[in-house]
């Protein structure tokens, strides 16, 4: 099927190949309501990336306040010969987290001849579209969707990819979103399949004054608000929610401590609501805690590289220090 205004696919039927690990549904139920029972209250940011979610995250990367991405846009041009001197000729790029999968095609046209890429995300039908335009553009190229969890690891094996050492490329900080346990467990899951030449292309954000972080994160249009309020919007739509959003005001907090960004939303009165028939009250001023977003100082990655048994054999940063793309080789003693 085609969308004749665009001439684009619409489907992921131009696909190399779709493997759709059904990531389980039910947990969404499960993880509510047991952080709903938590105190402080806590829902997984995985839970934003509905369509609706990702499409605003994608608004996002576009707001004035949100340095991130046109960051390492602007890295990924200025270190292209870089990178393809470190890929070398026919890689297989796999991105967990793809997303809209942006940034790809600056990595794709910086290594010149891969031979192949895999997008994975949860949010299926975004993750499709996505592929689907990629393969619209870069026909040649092997392309394929991968609809599953990363945090289960890279399970790459089934998978019809070309020959070629892989390059898992991971943008964007999504390794902040996860607490420090967490993250090394995500990147050991990645060390695991990995054979030699193989290689982690990883943006890590820095920390840097607060007030800039604060408002990456509280943009003056409210599109972080609004991406923050869809969860419960989610919530109410796939879990017979009766959460009354209105009552609801987002935030934005830099925690030095814990060197990160949280993202609460805060009740502006007593609230009572139910979830599949499941009865819950928050105070007026309670907050639901919904993201966190660490930081790094290039001290704090490198440890967190290394624990989980990789080397960082090169770094590039930008000229103001807000962002850095770390190239990382398994280490074969660990
Ligand atoms: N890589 C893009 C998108 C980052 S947004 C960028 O750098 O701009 C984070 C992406 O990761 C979203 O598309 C979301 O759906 C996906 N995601 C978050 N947690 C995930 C998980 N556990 N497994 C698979 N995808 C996940
Ligand atoms: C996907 N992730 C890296 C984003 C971040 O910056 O932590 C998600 C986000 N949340 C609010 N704005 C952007």
């Amino acid at each position: 099927m085609t969308d004749a205004a665009l001439g684009r696919p619409t489907t992921h039927a131009n696909l190399d190949f779709f493997d759709d690990q059904h990531p389980p549904a039910g947990d969404f139920l499960r993880d509510v309501v047991s952080g709903l029972k938590r105190a402080p209250k806590t829902i997984p940011p995985v839970y934003f990336y509905d369509r609706k979610g990702s499409a605003l995250f994608d608004q996002i990367t576009e707001a004035q306040e949100y340095y991130v991405t046109r960051t390492e846009l602007g890295l990924l041009d200025a270190i292209a010969p870089e990178l393809a001197e470190r890929a070398g000729h026919g890689a297989v790029v796999v991105e967990p987290g793809s997303g809209s999968s942006v940034k790809i095609r600056k990595l794709l046209d910086a290594l010149g001849d891969p031979a192949g890429y895999v997008g994975l995300d949860i949010s299926r039908d975004h993750l499709l579209d996505a592929c689907a335009d990629l393969k619209f553009d870069y026909p040649e190229l092997s392309i394929g969707a991968v609809c599953g969890d990363f945090t289960s690891g890279l399970d790459l094996d089934h998978l019809p990819l070309p020959q070629g050492r892989r390059v898992v490329f991971f943008p964007g900080s999504t390794i902040g979103n996860f607490e420090p346990e967490a993250a090394r467990s995500v990147l050991a899951g990645f060390r695991k399949g990995m054979r030699r030449g193989d290689a982690v292309l990883i943006g890590a954000d820095r920390v840097k004054a607060a007030e800039t972080l604060v408002a990456a994160y509280d943009d003056a249009a409210g599109i972080t608000a609004q991406f923050n309020l869809n969860l419960l919007t989610r919530i109410n739509r796939e879990l017979d929610g009766t959460i009354p959003v209105e009552a609801f005001t987002h935030l934005s907090l830099w925690n030095t401590e814990k060197s990160r960004i949280e993202m609460h939303l805060e009740t502006t009165r007593k609230v009572s609501f139910s979830i599949k028939g499941e009865h819950f009250e928050m105070e007026k001023g309670e907050r639901l805690h919904t993201e966190n977003s660490h930081k790094f100082t290039p001290q704090a990655f490198g440890k967190l590289a290394e624990t989980a048994g990789f080397q960082i054999t090169q770094s590039w940063s930008d000229a103001d220090e807000f962002f850095t793309l770390y190239w990382l080789e398994p280490r074969w003693d660990a």
